[in-house]
């Protein structure tokens, strides 16, 4: 059986199909494939491994139906319509779980990359501009006993907010549509409403899956709500944030500072003005980018593939 991937598949993935005799073809091109392009390659084939902005909506369905199963490279489906997915009956799955770790450490990671101005700091030394010791310059904020405030507390909130309760001692608050009775249990953690999250919180980390509702809902009335001191983490999807307003509030100091492995658009433009603020980290998205978990998501989305070829139900499916 032959199988399409959108781009690199880390080594275990690409181990585990080919001993199953599963032929692969990788596209390993710079470029992405335009839709029409990728449409027209999966002709013969009979699963897509997919990674990379395609829409999987009801048109791309309607011209793939000949595939047996779609397996994505992400833990995120945003890119998929779901309802369509299941109306043209395709199983589609995802790598829940194995990246959660690697995605918290990066948010914490910006976390503090924000919190002492790591990239400005950087660059100074690059401008050959480290000059001299001013104890009134440079100054960041201290993360000890401030509150996290977690969007979203599911596997990856879950694994930020224990770093953040153990290193910092932090106050966990949270904003769910579900109690997280685990994290109220293990950490104290508290669920309180939207405007109180973004009232209280010292850190907002952003963990919530991107929805209708989740589009766009980081905008200037919401900065407003927040502390001027306060630092707002996106490891989840740019486009829960509106960049604009987001850049305004930085500007008026209506927050303190941005750490963000994700944007809208990615990739962000290089003359971005928040890559030339000195409280603002920005990462490539980069979240689950470590050689276990990457190879860890390569078999989850192997596996998928080759339950979804036998006609199987889908080990980590998305519906
Ligand atoms: C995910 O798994 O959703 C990561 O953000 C990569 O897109």
């Amino acid at each position: 059986m032959k199988v399409f991937v959108t781009r690199n598949l880390p080594e275990k993935g690409i181990k585990i199909l080919e001993s199953k005799g599963i032929k692969l073809t990788i596209w390993k091109k710079k470029e992405h494939l335009s839709t029409p392009d990728l449409i027209e390659k999966l002709k013969g084939f009979d699963g897509l491994i997919c990674v990379g902005p395609y829409k999987i909506d009801e048109n791309f369905l309607s011209q793939v139906g000949h595939l047996n199963v779609i397996s994505l490279l992400s833990v995120g489906f945003d890119n998929v319509d779901v309802d369509a997915a299941k109306k043209a009956q395709m199983p589609i799955g995802n790598t829940p779980g194995v990246l959660s770790k690697a995605t918290a450490d990066t948010a914490f990671l910006l976390m503090q990359m924000t919190a002492r101005k790591a990239i400005y700091n950087y660059n100074r030394i690059v401008n050959s501009d480290w000059g001299f010791y001013d104890p009134t310059a440079y100054l960041g904020q201290d993360l000890e006993g401030k509150t996290l405030g977690v969007f979203g507390l599911g596997r990856i909130g879950m694994e930020m907010a224990n770093r953040c309760k153990n290193a910092f001692g932090m106050k966990v608050i949270y904003h769910n549509r579900k109690k997280n009775e685990e994290a109220e249990k293990e950490l104290g953690a508290k669920k309180v409403s939207f405007n109180k999250l973004l009232k209280d919180s010292d850190v907002l980390t952003l963990h919530a899956a991107l929805t209708p509702a989740t589009t766009g809902l980081f905008g200037t009335e919401q900065f407003e709500l927040m502390k001027p001191t306060s630092i707002l983490v996106n490891t989840a999807r740019g486009a829960m944030v509106d960049e604009k307003a987001l850049i305004q509030a930085l500007k008026k100091k209506t927050i303190w500072g941005a750490g963000l492995d994700v944007t809208h658009p990615e990739p962000m433009d290089a003359k971005n003005p928040l890559l030339f603020m000195e409280n603002v980290a920005v990462l490539p998205h980069i979240g689950s980018a470590t050689e276990d978990t990457r190879n860890e998501m390569a078999r989850l989305a192997a596996e998928n593939i080759l339950a979804g070829l036998k006609g199987e139900k889908l080990p980590y499916s998305i519906y």
